[in-house]
């Protein structure tokens, strides 16, 4: 049997340089990947061999980046979220974020916590959002809420980790070929795909072509043929 995608994660790069390119702002191709977003979890959510997509749409590292740009993103999250929240009703469509959220503004994080309740009925696709998330960052939030416990195991450390389930997939959009910080310990066997196609551009049909050569790939999680 072919492999099938569970769990597919994508990092989200390219925005602001799709933008340069076409001589607008950093800001403009953060909406334009807004919309990518909208579609790409529309995709998933009608295909339901995919029934986790894990988004890294806000690093622990992105605060980094110039004042106006990082307002410029909160912003756009709570008004994706709230505009969305009717698609991921209709899409029957979990919302979950991973990350640490306690650093956000009280109305966004209302607003997350509005469309965490308001889907967590839904049980079609769960879209994870990574905002204000790294892996170490998770990892040791994850290893101290365990600090109390006589052994670490494997299992309970994965079980503590925001984001619980091992990706089978893992994307970058952007053309640079690294993690950087994302999904360290549950991308351990995931296939990872590199493309050059900057995000505002990857398209549906772009995942599906990736999707069909995954299956084609010979998983063996360190065993044999
Ligand atoms: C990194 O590439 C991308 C980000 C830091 C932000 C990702 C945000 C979105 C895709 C849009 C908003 C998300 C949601 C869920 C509404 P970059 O834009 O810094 O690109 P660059 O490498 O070309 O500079």
């Amino acid at each position: 049997m072919s492999n099938q995608p569970r769990h597919v994660a994508i990092i989200m790069d390219g925005n602001g340089r799709w933008a340069e390119m076409k001589g607008k702002t950093r800001t403009f191709g953060h909406e334009q990947g807004a919309e990518t977003v909208r579609a790409i979890t529309t995709y998933c959510a009608q295909h339901s061999e995919i029934e986790q997509l894990t988004l890294y749409a806000f690093s622990t590292e992105n605060w980094k980046r110039p004042k106006i740009e990082v307002e410029f993103l909160m912003k756009l999250l709570e008004r994706y979220l709230k505009s969305e929240r009717s698609t991921y009703l209709e899409g029957n469509i979990r919302f979950e974020p991973i990350g640490d959220l306690s650093i956000f503004s009280k109305s966004l994080r209302n607003v997350i916590d509005d469309v965490q309740n308001a889907t967590s009925a839904c049980n079609g696709l769960v879209q994870n959002l990574a905002l204000n998330y790294g892996s170490r960052d998770e990892i040791v939030r994850a290893a101290n809420s365990l600090k109390n416990t006589e052994t670490i195991t494997v299992e309970s450390l994965s079980a503590a980790l925001d984001c619980t389930h091992d990706v089978d997939l893992l994307i970058r959009t952007g053309g640079d070929h690294r993690l950087s910080n994302f999904l360290l310990w549950q991308a351990a066997y995931a296939e990872l795909f590199f493309t050059n196609t900057l995000w505002p551009d990857f398209a549906p049909n772009e995942l599906e072509a990736i999707i069909k050569k995954f299956k084609t790939v010979e998983r063996r999680f360190g065993g044999l043929a």
